[in-house]
């Protein structure tokens, strides 16, 4: 029997604010409503978590305070998880998965934010992915002042969104250096602009795939 084509994998990014689950429910749907015909699945999931397993340790690092070595070594252990035993299997049966964040929010929060060496952040990416990237990665790029001011004060923040201002614009930077690095695979929207503007090229995202 045939292989079936590996499906294609797409993550969405951005800082804490910036509307990205919000906009990632919506392109989920409308992109099922488009792969359906072709009897194709699409997987939606989100880092940390994914697995029982991932989503236990995300408790930890959105709950516990803990060392930026440890935080990264349990994003890792969580992400060796989820795409192990979700991600991978899915690809490799032709399905299609939308993540809700991967490595590059480790470069972003872990390695801009935080302050840790880019070289370690690789080295576990290395690790952990054998090589293996999304197809495309869709940044939702907003100013930390305009994100903070849209998280408002709706619910308790967990350990990052009580971060400041200046660590949301390293975040913010860092996503844009790492978009720079790698052009072919990073889309970056204008998430300043209102819900219904930023879903008309969403919509254009998805023709094109
Ligand atoms: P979420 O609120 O978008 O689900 O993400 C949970 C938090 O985890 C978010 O504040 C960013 C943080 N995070 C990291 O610091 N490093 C990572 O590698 C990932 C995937 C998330």
């Amino acid at each position: 029997m045939d292989q079936p084509t590996r499906g294609q994998w797409i993550t969405f990014e951005g800082i804490d604010g910036a509307g990205k689950s919000m906009q990632l429910s919506w392109f989920s749907e409308r992109l099922l409503e488009r792969l359906k015909p072709f009897g194709i699945s699409l997987l939606t999931t989100r880092e940390p978590g994914g697995t029982p397993l991932s989503e236990t340790i995300r408790e930890w690092l959105l709950r516990q305070p803990m060392q930026l070595e440890t935080e990264t070594l349990l994003i890792f252990a969580a992400r060796s998880e989820h795409l192990a035993t979700v991600i991978q299997p899915a690809l490799e049966r032709g399905d299609w998965v939308l993540c809700d964040r991967f490595t590059d929010a480790t470069f972003a929060y872990q390695g801009g934010g935080r302050g840790l060496a880019c070289a370690r952040i690789a080295a576990l990416e290395a690790w952990v992915q054998q090589g293996l990237q999304p197809d495309l990665t869709v940044l939702f790029d907003i100013p930390a002042e305009i994100a903070s001011a849209r998280r408002g004060a709706v619910r308790t923040p967990d350990k990052f969104e009580s971060e400041s201002h200046a660590f949301f614009t390293r975040v913010r930077d860092a996503y844009l250096r790492r978009a720079r690095k790698a052009p072919h695979r990073f889309v970056r929207i204008d998430a300043t602009r209102s819900v219904e503007e930023i879903r008309q090229t969403l919509e254009k995202m998805i023709e094109k795939l």
